[in-house]
Order: structure tokens, then sequence, then C-alpha cells
């Protein structure tokens, strides 16, 4: 079991083959934290690590102890009892008083990990893939008991956190703040890495030195946002790609959050996760508790690009559920950039003709076919179909597009309601909207209060009706706009505080019902592009809609930065046409396809627009991504050369035994007469000896030399491409198994002199 307690000393060490994290309760009955980081022994007695000092305006704990808690690196701090940062919550009492004392009671340790009431975690399939522990505390005067969750899993270096509240007492205590975990380090040497933006640009690397202070990112805006990702990373200033100490922070949760830094006077720094304090209350009555949302926190001893892969895999494997998990995605032609609203059967099952020998999978109705939805003024609210656009309904459209052997996807914005519907004109009071206020239209739309459980039966009744009453393989989710008079008609003015967060529940239970309703219907999540691109979505819909912004070299920021996080298979990625709609540039249409073959591969354009050339090359993209479609969403990927740091971008991707890669380099502006080149890849076996595949070139390299010395992109048979936005795909198999010494004579046919030119013979679909 890898959760060992040291019952004399009070220490918790949790553990795995590569990291520790471990806690001691206090003199004073409180948690405090020893030690986060790599593996260290199980043996040790870690006590030494409880640093302690008599320092001026320490608040001691009381007149014997010399227990400040200014100075303690605590698991689960609340302000106000000699700790004079913030805090992880704030317990309000019936007497109005804040302060509280949660000692320890008692702890469980056991096998597997229990799922959330009500909100999305990452599972386990066996008992032993991970260990839990509970600590219960208690603070005797609130009449409040507070459990601290930790789970390990047993073969990642990650470990969860939440915590819950339970109120024993006869009258009521509010929580006007509770956050996920607090995680208190030794000292503040480190760099915070945040993905950053807007909409259009989301999730763009940012990167900042912790100084004394508070260093924070959040989202009010109801839902995680695009402004912010959920997620933070600390490194040292020497961590790289490949080495050094790096711990990522990842909140499962789709709402407002709050991620923020303390480096306090001491150098110390606290971490602080959880629903943003701000418009939160929640009172608990008498047997009622109140649990937050799980916090992932990684570590990686050897960089960054290793965090990145235990995300991945952490995601992919126990966060993503369900008959979607492990299958490969369907090829998606989507109708917006293609059509916008301008969809009819007619218009469809012209694009189909050409999308099914492309070799198109599912099509996409996106939006405007339903009530009177011409415009992004109206109708959203009313889902049913407008016969002037499909006068078979959908089951006409649904049924022709199978006989062109092409599923069918729909998109609906369940959450949204336009003023000028039938929806609103029926249920007014079914959107949130503060007392004798306005509202805000925001896309000339308002939001649904989803807190109510009468709305949410009423969608659930709605979409299950259009998933029963027509073949419907796909449902693209979107949510086009942030909330904003977070007020529900349907709570007491005194629950108004919860507003917010059961918003967020109503949104989690409404798929819930729809996953176990139609398990075999593969949901996208949209938030107007990546705006509620979060691990909570990610327990729902196994990909997500990466941006708005298409453009291919805007996408290499963005599937760069989302890299940090989340899987290949969960960033939804399009083709769309040029000029692009977004930026207006004009990006090869090689490039487009060979950034989007990084995620999950759509198209979104005109393609009866298309010449036969581009036909042709769409057609070999089709080919060439679903033959290595498992390559791509299931190879371990790295992060090579960073599109915000330098005027090139590459990645790769190889295959969990090593022997297989695709990599992509871009180049973002031509530069004359450059310098020469060399582009070190990593991840692959040193010792294997690797081919160019689709190059009829002999050139046959070993691992080492790929990764040590670099492939320079100058030589006879690579050519680096030239022009801006010019960019080069190269899918590298190893023609041997790994040799067993350095000192094995190289295979003298891989030198062979005749050298042809080598560029003819690569796929047009990625040249
Ligand atoms: C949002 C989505 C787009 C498209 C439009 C339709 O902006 O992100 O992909 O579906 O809505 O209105």
């Amino acid at each position: 079991m890898p959760v060992q307690f040291d019952a004399p000393r009070g220490h918790f060490h949790l553990y795995n083959n590569s990291i520790s994290y471990i806690i001691e309760i206090l003199s004073n009955g409180q948690m405090a934290n020893l030690y986060f980081g790599q593996r260290v022994s199980t043996r040790g007695d870690y006590s030494y690590l409880h640093e302690s000092l008599t320092r001026p305006h320490g608040a001691y704990y009381n007149e014997t102890s010399a227990l400040a808690l200014e100075f303690v690196r605590q698991e689960y701090p609340s302000f106000g009892t000699g700790d004079f940062r913030q805090g992880a919550f704030q317990l309000l009492q019936e007497n109005g008083s804040f302060i509280t004392d949660f000692v320890y009671q008692r702890h469980h340790i056991y096998a597997g990990k229990k799922p959330l009431n009500g909100l999305p975690s990452t599972y386990v399939e066996e008992n032993n893939e991970a260990t839990s522990l509970e600590i219960e505390l208690y603070d005797a005067p609130s009449q409040t008991r507070l459990f601290l969750c930790y789970c390990i899993y047993e073969t990642r270096g990650v470990l969860t956190r939440q915590a819950r509240f339970a109120y024993e007492g006869n009258s009521q205590v509010t929580l006007t703040s509770a956050l996920s975990a607090c995680l208190d380090l030794p000292d503040h040497d480190y760099q915070l890495l945040q993905l950053s933006g807007a909409w259009g640009r989301e999730r763009h690397v940012y990167e900042r030195t912790l100084c004394p202070g508070v260093h924070s990112i959040y989202s009010l805006r109801g839902i995680s946002g695009a402004e912010h990702n959920p997620f933070l990373l600390l490194k040292r200033s020497a961590t790289t790609e490949d080495s050094g100490e790096a711990m990522a922070f990842s909140f499962v949760y789709s709402g407002n959050f709050l991620a923020q830094i303390e480096v306090g006077s001491h150098h110390s720094s606290r971490l602080l996760f959880g629903i943003h304090p701000e418009n939160f209350n929640w009172s608990l009555s008498t047997g009622e508790s109140f649990q937050t949302p799980e916090l992932v926190i990684a570590y990686s001893s050897s960089g960054m690009n290793q965090l990145s892969q235990t995300l991945h895999q952490l995601y992919q494997q126990r966060l993503v559920r369900g008959y979607w998990r492990d299958r490969p995605r369907p090829v998606i032609f989507n109708s917006w950039e293609a059509v916008f609203m301008e969809v009819s059967e007619t218009r469809l099952l012209s694009l189909a003709e050409k999308a099914a020998p492309l070799g198109i999978e599912l099509m996409v109705l996106d939006d405007g076919w339903f009530g009177q939805r011409n415009n992004d003024s109206v109708a959203l609210g009313d889902w049913q179909v407008n016969p002037q656009k499909f006068p078979g309904g959908l089951q006409s459209l649904i049924q022709k597009l199978k006989e062109r052997k092409l599923d069918f996807g729909l998109w609906i914005e369940p959450e949204m309601v336009s003023q000028d519907s039938e929806l609103f004109t029926q249920n007014p009071h079914w959107v949130l909207k503060a007392p004798n206020r306005s509202l805000n239209p925001s896309r000339h739309q308002h939001v649904l209060d989803l807190a109510n459980p009468q709305v949410t039966n009423y969608l659930f009744d709605t979409i299950a009706g259009l998933l029963r009453e027509n073949d419907i393989r796909y449902i693209k989710w979107d949510m086009n706009r942030y909330l904003t008079h977070c007020y529900s008609p349907a709570y007491s003015p005194q629950e108004q505080g919860k507003v917010l967060h059961c918003y967020i529940l109503g949104v989690y239970h409404l798929w819930e019902r729809l996953l176990q309703a139609f398990p075999q219907v593969l949901f996208e999540s949209c938030a107007a592009g990546g705006a509620r691109f979060d691990p909570g979505m990610l327990y729902y819909s196994p990909q997500i809609w990466c941006s708005d912004s298409m453009d291919a070299l805007e996408r290499l920021k963005i599937q760069y930065g989302t890299s940090f996080a989340y899987p290949l298979s969960s960033i939804s990625a399009h083709v769309s046409a040029i000029p692009n709609h977004q930026v207006r540039r004009n990006t090869p249409l090689n490039t487009r396809g060979n950034v989007s073959f990084f995620g999950v591969l759509g198209y979104e354009l005109d393609i009866e627009d298309l010449t036969p050339k581009e036909f042709s090359q769409i057609k070999e993209q089709i080919s060439f991504y679903k033959q290595h479609q498992r390559l791509l969403h299931r190879g371990n990927f790295y992060r090579l050369l960073s599109p915000f740091v330098q005027n090139q971008a590459a990645w790769m991707v190889v295959s969990q035994d090593g022997l297989e890669a695709i990599v992509c380099f871009c180049q973002i502006l031509a530069i004359p007469n450059p310098g020469f080149f060399r582009l070190q890849l990593r991840g692959l076996q040193p010792e294997a000896l690797y081919s160019l595949v689709g190059y009829q070139s002999p050139l046959c390299l070993y691992g080492s030399q790929l990764m040590r010395a670099g492939l320079p992109l100058d030589i006879k048979g690579i050519s680096r491409p030239h022009g801006d936005y010019s960019s080069l795909l190269l899918h590298l198999s190893a023609t041997s198994a790994p040799l067993p010494n350095l000192d094995y004579a190289f295979p003298q046919e891989c030198f062979s002199e005749e050298v042809s030119d080598i560029n003819l013979s690569i796929p047009e679909a990625y040249r």
C-alpha cells in the first residue's frame, strides 16, 4: 500500500516509484506538509523537515507551544489563528466568528478511489491502481468535521486532493470559501507557467518568476473561460522540457476557479486552488456536507515533457470514460465555416457528395438548423428542425448520408436561450436573472438557469428526444457566452451564493444523464471555441473544440500550450479555408493538415470549392491520419521547439515502444539565406535504427544520432521547408529492434551514394 502511517511520529507518507508526499500531525492536532517531490525512502524519519523558529511577530498557538502557524507548511490552513496568509477555507458560524481549529481525529486508508458525488474526477478500474487516504479532523465549537482526501496512483507521478465538510450541529454554518487544496512549499525559487489568452488565442504559454506577494489566475465568468486555463505549472529556473523539477496543478472543474501562489515573507510558497470564493456562499444545516472538486497534482524530476505525458496518460486513461475512450475518432466534416447558417438538406447532401470520397466519416450539422435560426440573434432554445431547410426532417438527411456511408452529428447549445425564441417567451423565469434588473445580452443570448432541476429535466427530455428520434452519432455541445446575473429565481435569497456552483453541477448532471442514456454518442464540448477546455469537461466529452481560431499558425501556439495538460486525443483540430476567417492568413494546405494531425482531425471549409489538387491532397491527409491515428493519439508527445520563443515550431509523437514516430516541423516566417539547422528529436530508442518512411532515401539513423546529434534539415534527402508558414512532416520507423551495444557496425546499405532528389517522394499531403 503506497500510504504509510508512522503512528509514533504521526507521519503519513504517500509514495510510488516516482513521487513522495509526506504530511504530519502537528502538536496542536492540525495537519502540516513535510515534503512533496521525488520519491524518498519509506524507511526514513522525516521529523527533521519540520522547521521551526521563534520569529518576531509570531502569534503562537498558545502560551506553551512554539508553534506559530504563519511559519508552518500547512495542509489546509485557515485564517485567523496566527497564519496571516490567505487560507484554504472560511467557515462562518452562527455567532459570527470565522475562527476554526480543525484537529486530527482519525484516518482511513483504503485501496482504490471513490468517485465524487455529482462531480467529475479521475478514477480507477481496479482497486490496486491507487490508494486513498482520508484524514478526519474536527472543530468542536462549530461542530463541523473536515475530511482531507488524498489519492495516489500506483504507477503515475500523480496524486489527487479534495476536501469535504460535514456539519453536525443543530443550527447552521456557512462556507464562504472552500478551496480544494493547499500546498505549502519550502521555498519560492520557481517559475510559474500558466496557459492564458482570450477568444481565438486560448492557452498561450506565459511564464513569470515568483517573488514575494500573491500571483494568481482566476475565472469569475461562470465557466473556466478562455482567459486562463485551470492549470498551473511550477518549475525551477534550470528546468527544461527534458530535465529538472516541475509540478503541475490541474483542476477537474469547469466553473469559476482561483489558482494562486503566495510567496510569504520567509520565502515559502503557498499554492491554493479551488472554486473562486467570490460569489460563493454555501450554508450547511444539520447533517449536510459539502465536497470540493478534485485537484490533480503531478510531479516530474525529469522536465516538463514528462510532466505533460503523465497528465496526458492520466486523462486519456482515467478521466475520459466510456465507449469512445479507446476508440479511433471519426474524421469529421463540420458545416460551420463551410456554409455558416445557410444549412439545408440540399446543401449538406451536395457537400456529402465530396466528403465521402475524401474519406470523411461523419458530417456535422452546425448552427442554423432549428427554429428561425438564420442569424445569431434568434431561436436558441427552439430545438425543432426548420422544415424549410430540412423538409424531410433530420431523418431524411441522415438516411441519405447513410447511403453515402456517412454518419451524422448535430450542433446544439443547450445552456442558452435567445430572447427572440419560443422557449424564452414561454419560460422567462428559466434564465439567470436578478430581480428588478435588466438582462445583459451577449451574442444576443441569455443563460438558462441550469441550477434549476426543472430546466435540466426539460433539457434532458429535449436532447434525449432528438437522440431517440434520429440516428445521431455525435453531438457538438456549444456554450457561447459567460454568465452574468448569477441569480436563480428557483433559489431562496439566502441560497444565491450556491447558484454558480449549482449551475456547473446542473451541467454535469445533465451530461451524466445523457451519457447513461446514450453511451455510444460521441460528445464534443465547445464554448465559443476553447473557453471551457478543462478536465471537468473531459470527463463527459472525450474531445473538446480547441479554438475558433483555425489558422494553422495560430493553432501552433494554441495546441502547443494545450499540450501542457491535455492529450492530443482531446484536442479537436480542423482544417479550414484560406484566407483564414479569423486572421486572413494564407497558409499552405499541407501545413494546415500537418498541424491538425496532432489533434482530432476534421475539416471545416467549403469542400465543393476544392481544386482537384487540393482534393487529392486532403484525401491523402485523411488516409495518412486514419492509418496513424493510434500512434498520434496513444503515443508520447514531445514538444521540441516553441512557437512562443522562436520563428519555428516542432513537436513529435513517439509510439509507446519508441520504435515509430511522427515529427512536425514548421517554419513560421521564411528567412533569406538561413543558417544550417539540426532538429533534435526525443523519446526514441537510442540503439534502434530508424528510416524515414515515404522517402526513397536509404538514409537510416540511430535514435542516439537523431536525439543527440540531431537531424539536419539541410542535407540531401531532407529539405527544410521554404516559404512562410511552410512545414515538414517526418514519419520515422525503426528498421530493426534496438541493438545490444553502441559498437555495432553501421549497416553499409544505409549510406548508399545514390541519394536521389528525395523531395519528389514526399507524399503530396504533407509536402
Ligand atoms: C461557436 C463555436 C463555433 C460554431 C459557432 C456556431 O462560436 O465555437 O464552432 O459552432 O458557435 O454559432
